[in-house]
This record gives structure tokens, C-alpha cells and sequence, in this order.
């Protein structure tokens, strides 16, 4: 069978859904690989890696598609109304891998479903011990909370480590993160170690411990909702009015006195929760420095615009989108990883074929389409 890695054509895209290791590791699987030419060069994967490795490289999207069994993808493909017809290049009977998107894009189910296409988004995967090392949301909030930081750090006109010199001494900057999450605790960690004194905030009490543990200080509102605040999968729920009414007078009380401030918090399926008003940000220091990772799900700060810089009551309000795919190499590396793990768990062990039970607690929480129709429980009532 073969496996096809089409180049991802998406604005803010540069990652690839294979690398030359995982091409190789495939390849020992006993796959066929096509990559589309220059599928990896925006992540520094030239095709002579590829082709290295053992894959042919295509020169365009289509001629690669059509006999593909496989396909490999970060971004979900793009659909006719988008310019650019790539799902329609598809075969029927095809797999197609990668962050599809089913909650913001759940047209395209349909689109799988009348192209016979088994649609497996990744997103989905359960919060089950065995599916770690195919959790992308985990591999790539990692990394984008490393790189928020780093973007604070640009933005911001002053050090994070405090220092004595004989010329004075500089104070620490302080820095909040708001949800404490994968993203949030590597925002903790990266900011401490920069020398930031960092406080977090959650609605999940289990935060807490995994905050101190990094030498952050918890701040949140703890009420009885807040017990059930955190669902089986280990996401968080919305919380109610009153709950939210007390965690803002809270955040007030702290974020005027933070210089930095990381926004992760977010909902599954749902718009991120507003945590940071323009009131808010009214009392933050001059030449403060907001970074919203949340952005693209509706944005956790007042003002905020994806894919911009905004400057509001002297606080800059940073909205880069697709922030792992400004570390592009690595996230690119983690994201193939999952995906191996994942098409080897669906894989027979040997003689690069398919053998998906679709039985498979972990297979049964990301198939979107199969056989001409939707599966998935969450989206079955959207099938045509
Ligand atoms: P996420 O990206 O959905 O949300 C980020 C954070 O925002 C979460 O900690 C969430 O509780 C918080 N949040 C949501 N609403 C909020 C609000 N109104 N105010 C303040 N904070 C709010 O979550 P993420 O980062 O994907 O992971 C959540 C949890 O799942 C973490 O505890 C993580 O350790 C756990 N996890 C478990 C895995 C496993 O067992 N295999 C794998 C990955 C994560």
C-alpha cells in the first residue's frame, strides 16, 4: 500500500506530516511512500532527505493522490469552495490522517462521507495511556507554549531575570498564565526559566500541584463547581455566570500587577473562555505584554486579532496564529512521531498493509467517515 504526504498548502502553514525518520520507519513497515515535492521545505525537510530515506517524490498534488491508500496530513485538506479542490483528489476507499478539524469544520464530514473516504482526525484521539505518544494536541501545545513565551519576550521592552548591577538593580518581570494545561505548564516553565516570577490560574483544582510543582504560584476561585469542573477526558468544562463573575474579579485583582501574560485556556468544541477584559488590560503597566494563544478559537483577551500585534492602552496584545508552526521543524518532528505511532497501531506488522480494527477505543474516537457515511457519535447527526 501506499502512504502519499501531500505538501500542506494552508496560510500560517509550515509544517509537513512525515519527516525523512518517520519516511524510513514506514518504509520498514513495508509501505510505499510518495512525498509531494517541497511538502517539507518550509520545516527545513529538503526532498533529497526524503528521497534518501526511501521516498519517491511527486511533482504535484494529484498525480500523487491518486493511487495514494494513505494520506498523511497536518492541516485537513482543502475542499472545493476553498479554490483549491485537494479532498476531491482523494481516492475513494483512501485514509486520510491529520488535524481535520470536525468541530470547525464539520461540512466537510459530508465531503469525506460522498468521497468514500475513512477520515481519521487526530484531534480526537482519547486521553488513555495508550494513545499518548499519539496525542497531537499534547505535542504541539508544548511547543507553542514554549514559543508564546519567547514571543512575550520579544514584544516586551524590559529582561525577565531579575539583576543586581552596579549601574542598579533590574526587578523580575512577573508573568500570569492563563489555563495550566500542556500549553500553560510549558508557558510556566519556560518563563521561570528565563527568571519571571510566575504565577498560573485554572478552573481544574488538579492544576494546582502541577503548577507548584514548577515553582508557580495557583491562583484560582475553588468552589463546588470547580470538583466537576474537569470532564472524564481531562478538558475542561464552561464554567457557569456566577463562577465566571468571581474568577474575573479575581484575574482583576492579579493581572495589574503581571508585565506578562500567556493565554491558553480553552474548551473543546467550544469558543475559548474571555478571562482578560479591556478593563483589565486598562490597569495592566505600560509596555506590558499579552500573548493569546487562544486566538483562533475566539481569543481569551478583549481586543485581541488573529494574526496581529495589537497595541491597546499601552499593552501590546500578541495574536499570532498557528503558533506551533513558528517552531516548524520540531512540532513538525513530534506531529510525524504521532503519526506513526497512530498508523502502525492501524497497520498489519508487516507488509505495508492496512489493519484497522474498528473496534479499537482509540481508532473508534477519531474515525469521522467510513463506508460513505459519518461515524463518530459526536457528529452522526450531521450526516446527509
Ligand atoms: P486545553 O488545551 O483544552 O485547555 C487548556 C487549559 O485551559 C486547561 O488546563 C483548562 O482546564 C484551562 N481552562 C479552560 N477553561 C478555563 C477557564 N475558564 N479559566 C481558566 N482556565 C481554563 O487542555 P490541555 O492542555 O489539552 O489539557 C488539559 C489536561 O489534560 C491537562 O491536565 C493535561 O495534563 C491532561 N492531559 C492528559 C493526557 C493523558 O492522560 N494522556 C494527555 C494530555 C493532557
Amino acid at each position: 500500500m501506499k502512504i502519499a504526504i501531500p505538501k500542506e498548502r494552508r496560510p500560517y502553514e509550515r509544517r509537513v506530516a512525515a519527516t525523512p525518520d518517520t519516511v524510513k520507519k514506514y518504509r520498514a513497515l513495508g509501505y510505499d511512500v510518495a512525498v509531494e515535492a517541497g511538502a517539507g521545505a518550509e520545516a527545513s525537510y529538503p526532498d533529497a532527505l526524503y528521497a534518501t530515506s526511501g521516498a519517491e517524490i511527486v511533482p504535484d498534488t494529484s498525480l500523487l493522490l491518486r493511487d495514494a491508500d494513505i494520506v498523511l496530513k497536518v492541516q485537513r485538506p482543502m475542499n472545493e469552495g476553498e479554490g483549491r479542490n485537494e479532498v476531491g483528489l482523494i481516492k475513494p476507499g483512501a485514509v486520510l490522517i491529520g488535524m481535520l478539524n470536525p468541530y470547525g469544520a464539520r461540512g466537510d464530514l459530508d465531503i469525506y462521507a460522498r468521497g468514500q473516504i475513512a477520515a481519521m482526525s487526530m484531534e480526537l484521539v482519547p486521553r488513555i495511556t495508550r494513545a499518548q505518544a499519539m496525542d497531537v494536541l499534547s505535542s504541539q501545545s508544548n511547543l507553542a507554549g514554549y514559543k508564546a513565551v519567547l514571543d512575550a519576550a520579544e514584544q516586551f521592552g524590559r529582561m525577565f531575570p531579575m539583576m543586581m548591577t552596579a549601574a542598579g538593580t533590574i526587578p523580575p518581570a512577573r508573568a500570569m498564565v492563563m489555563g495550566a494545561g500542556v500549553a500553560g505548564l510549558q508557558a510556566i516553565a519556560t518563563a521561570r526559566r528565563l527568571g519571571a516570577v510566575v504565577s498560573a490560574t485554572d478552573v481544574r483544582p488538579a492544576a494546582r500541584e502541577q503548577v507548584e510543582s514548577l515553582g508557580a504560584t495557583f491562583v484560582m476561585v475553588e468552589s463546588d463547581e470547580t470538583k466537576e469542573a474537569e470532564t472524564k477526558g481531562g478538558y475542561a468544562k464552561e464554567m457557569s455566570e456566577d463562577y465566571k463573575q468571581r474568577q474575573a474579579a479575581l484575574i482583576a485583582e492579579t493581572i495589574r500587577k503581571q508585565d506578562i501574560v500567556i493565554c491558553t485556556a480553552l474548551i473543546p468544541g467550544r469558543a475559548a473562555p474571555k478571562l482578560v477584559s479591556e478593563e483589565m488590560l486598562r490597569s495592566m503597566k505600560p509596555g506590558s505584554v499579552v500573548v493569546d494563544l487562544a486566538v483562533e478559537q475566539g481569543g481569551n483577551c478583549a481586543l485581541a486579532e488573529a494574526g496581529k500585534v495589537v497595541d491597546a492602552h499601552g499593552v501590546k496584545i500578541v495574536g499570532y496564529r498557528n503558533v506551533p508552526s513558528r517552531i516548524a521543524v520540531d512540532a513538525s518532528a513530534l506531529y510525524a512521531r504521532n503519526l506513526l505511532s497512530f498508523v502502525t497501531l492501524i497497520s498489519a506488522k508487516e507488509g505495508g498493509k492496512l489493519a484497522v480494527d474498528w473496534n479499537d477505543e482509540i481508532v473508534r474516537g477519531v474515525a469521522l467517515t467510513r463506508d460513505g457515511g459519518i461515524v463518530h457519535p459526536q457528529f452522526s447527526s450531521t450526516s446527509s
